[in-house]
């Protein structure tokens, strides 16, 4: 395992849309090993597979203890509403509150390409559908309550 760069906002590459998965080989397992060491180093809570540079739809989680890995991933089921303060590995020194529902199902596959799904409430479907909105080059600060000012900020001129 090796720990990986972690992009920061604005890099472009941030703002890409990743692609499907097919592959479910050694290469993607090392990514996956890699992206694991990478968060827990930066005591992440989830991490992207393209905030480390890697256009694909990979994503991983670790929420109280629990880790998670999501490939292809999608919403299937979403309700209610929950608003709380975000951060991110991507977007330096900047916590700001994001509107995400309140409790999600997602439909992925693990990393030999079994599929399956998953139901989760809480920091569990905030941090799925902040994880997800990476995979299409969205960051929770276009989402966020003062995101807009951060961006005019920080973002390139
Ligand atoms: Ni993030």
């Amino acid at each position: 395992m090796a720990k990986r760069k972690v992009l920061k906002f604005p890099d472009e590459r941030l703002r890409k849309v990743s692609k499907k998965v097919t592959e479910f080989d050694d290469e993607l397992a090392e990514l996956l090993d890699d992206m694991r060491e990478t968060m827990y180093a930066n005591d992440g809570m989830g991490l992207a597979a393209p905030q480390v540079g890697v256009p694909i739809r990979a994503v991983i989680m670790d929420i109280s203890g629990n880790f998670f890995e999501f490939i292809n991933p999608e919403i299937v089921h979403a309700e209610g509403e929950q608003e709380d303060e975000e951060g991110c590995l991507s977007v330096g020194n900047f916590n700001d509150v994001v509107k995400r529902p309140l409790k999600v199902t997602v439909r992925a596959q693990d990393r030999l390409g079994y599929k399956y799904e998953i139901t989760g409430e809480k920091y569990f479907a905030r941090c799925v559908c902040h994880e997800l909105d990476h995979l299409d080059g969205i960051l929770f600060i276009d989402r966020s309550k003062n995101g807009k000012e951060y961006i005019k900020k920080y973002g390139k001129k």
